[in-house]
């Protein structure tokens, strides 16, 4: 095919991502990770459901990055979740040096790919690719909002008893507690919700939402959550691969937007085939505004503790 996108990381995202890419048949898909058979086997795996799911997507896998050379996009899921006993530094720290080395590997074979972080924590990440990858900041895109938003319409959904397709909903800020959905932009079949529900019933929704990753953990108490978080990483590709130029909520390093500089931060952008095309800036309330300040202060905190690690 005419496009190529490696996903590092062939776990539970990286590989549910490529089988993703593959059977919507938007590009080559190449599965690199550094277990030796694993992005391998499934790789193959996928391509013998090729025929059957009739794509001609050519999955491979390696554990060499030149298998990966000149990707449009590289998806990076590459890391550790957290264990029990396993401090948050811990995780940062670890994740950190997983990050840095792929991306140092991934740009040299694929200098001109826009990367999509998926790995947490997400915002720092996201900082660890940019520096490590030296590309401008079009080129370096966080997974989270648009994966906190699916979450946020599909509980609008529930309530309302409606189709998740007529459902619209922005999450803004940092991956973490501190995420920011925004009821005022959220909408079915444009009619924000504001105007359909109860404050106290937004409240729970919004709560929901922002304990949407800790809910699957206690669930599947073995890892987090992969269907949707590869829906949303594939969501982002495609609108890239295809230049289709969709707006959606993704941590993007700001330089003054929204009052914030050198931060990445989850907020409404513009995907096209140049990565971030713009930064759409909305009205916020004061009180919006205020939870996005709180939601960049945890993303800072996190920042620090980088360089303090480093
Ligand atoms: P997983 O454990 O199933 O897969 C991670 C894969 O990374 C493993 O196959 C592992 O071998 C590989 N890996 C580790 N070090 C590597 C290295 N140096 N080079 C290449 N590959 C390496 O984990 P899962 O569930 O796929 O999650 C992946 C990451 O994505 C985690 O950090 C998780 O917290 C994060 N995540 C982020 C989300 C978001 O909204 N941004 C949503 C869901 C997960
Ligand atoms: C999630 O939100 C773990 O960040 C991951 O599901």
């Amino acid at each position: 095919m005419d496009k190529k996108v490696t996903v590092v990381g062939a776990g539970n995202v990286g590989a549910t991502a490529a089988q993703r890419l593959a059977e919507k048949e938007l590009c080559d898909v190449v599965l690199v990770d550094i277990i030796d058979g694993l992005p391998q086997g499934k790789a193959l795996d996928l391509a013998e459901a090729a025929p059957i799911e009739k794509h001609d997507a050519h999955p491979t896998g390696s554990n060499d990055y030149a298998a990966s050379a000149n990707s449009d996009i590289v998806i990076i899921t590459a890391g550790i979740p957290r264990k029990p006993g396993m401090s948050r530094d811990d995780l940062l720290s670890t994740n950190a040096g997983i990050m840095k080395n792929v991306t140092q590997q991934v740009v040299k074979h694929s200098p001109d790919a826009v990367l999509i972080i998926v790995s947490n924590p997400l915002d720092a990440m996201c900082h660890v690719a940019y520096e490590a990858s030296g590309f401008p900041k079009n080129r370096v895109i966080g997974m989270a909002g648009v994966l906190d938003s699916a979450r946020f319409r599909t509980f609008i959904a529930m309530e309302l008893n409606v189709s998740v397709e007529n459902t619209t909903a922005f999450v803004l800020g940092g991956h973490g507690d501190t995420m920011v959905p925004l009821p005022r932009y959220s909408t079915v079949a444009g009619i924000p919700i504001t105007e359909l529900l109860s404050q106290e019933r937004i409240d729970a929704l919004v709560e929901r939402t922002a304990n949407g990753g800790a809910e699957i953990v206690k669930l599947l108490k073995t890892g987090s959550a992969f269907y949707a978080p590869a829906s949303a990483a594939v969501e982002m590709a495609e609108s890239i691969l295809k230049d289709k130029k969709k707006i959606l909520p993704c941590a993007v390093y700001l330089e003054g937007e929204y009052g914030f500089n050198d931060l990445f931060i989850g907020v409404p952008v513009k995907l096209g085939t140049n990565g971030v095309e713009e930064v759409i800036q909305i009205t916020l309330t004061a009180q919006e505004k205020a939870a996005l300040e709180k939601s960049a202060d945890a993303v800072r905190e996190l920042k620090e503790l980088l360089k303090k690690l480093s």
